[in-house]
């Protein structure tokens, strides 16, 4: 059996990209629609239950679309929504927390694992709570990096101002003794280089969207919904849309993505 529809993929802004990149590396036949919601970016600060309507106004647009899964490609809107977008959608979500927290497990010989991420992925105490079901006697240190996104989405993902404030939030989780950190937002992925420079060799960085994509892959395998290569060997065309500025999407996808961007649709979210 096989189910060539696509899969939703979706984040406040650009950071899921770095969840889709995944996808297409290690899944090449799934299509895929992408939504950015980048006209409300950052989730980081906003209130739980607003998170949670606005992911549900996201999932109802997908469903356009039909897709035959959703991937909540943010930590933000994970932490609230997933819950209860799986109560109310007989489609497989998967979220990108509980698979973070089993990267990190596998990654720490220590123990002693921190997490990065947003202001109300921190609060929502998620890690902690995934991890400790795993590995009762981890510690977890948690840090919110509420500058992170600003600097992302405005594309300095390299340079000292950047740099500053990366030396700024790490430096304190290093103390700790970590080996293993989890980047708990799926922008920060993009920071890579900065925060590798600053961590060094013995911490490992865990970006969450490895394990999710696994899970992905096994949840389609189960029901038999994997798509078939087509054909003709060509790949699928995915499809993009944001509730923002879609040409400066454009640009910031054609520089994460190894794949050419054709078009951005914009949607009117608030209307789902
Ligand atoms: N990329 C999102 C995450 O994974 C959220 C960023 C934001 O909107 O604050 O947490």
């Amino acid at each position: 059996m096989a189910d060539n529809r696509p899969i939703g993929v979706f984040d406040s802004g650009v950071g899921g990209l770095t969840v889709f990149r995944e996808i297409m590396n290690k899944m090449p036949d799934e299509k895929v629609v992408y939504f950015g919601d980048t006209a409300r970016v950052p989730y980081g600060d906003r209130d739980p239950m607003q998170v949670v309507d606005f992911s549900r106004q996201i999932v109802r647009f997908l469903r356009t679309r039909d897709v035959k899964a959703v991937v909540i490609a943010c930590n933000t809107a994970t932490a609230p929504s997933l819950p209860y977008l799986r109560a109310e959608n007989d489609i497989p979500v998967i979220g990108v927390i509980r698979p973070g927290a089993k990267g990190a497990v596998t990654a720490s010989r220590s123990g002693k694992i921190g997490i990065i991420a947003t202001a109300g992925t921190i609060k929502s105490g998620q890690y902690p709570k995934e991890i400790h079901e795993m590995s009762p006697e981890a510690e977890v240190f948690g840090k919110a990096c509420p500058k992170f996104v600003p600097l992302i989405e405005a594309g300095k993902l390299h340079g000292p101002e950047t740099g500053e404030v990366v030396h700024e939030y790490i430096e304190e989780l290093k103390e700790n003794g970590i080996d293993a950190l989890v980047m708990g937002c799926t922008h920060y992925p993009l920071l890579y280089d900065l925060l590798h420079e600053e961590c060094g060799d013995g911490i490992t960085l865990v970006n969450p969207a490895e394990e999710t994509v696994k899970e992905l892959r096994e949840v389609l395998a189960e029901r038999g919904e994997l798509a078939e290569p087509s054909a003709d060997g060509r790949l699928p065309e995915h499809e993009y849309y944001c509730s923002g500025d879609p040409a400066s999407f454009k640009a910031f996808a054609a520089k994460v993505l190894p794949q050419e961007v054709s078009e951005v649709g914009v949607i009117d979210i608030e209307k789902y």
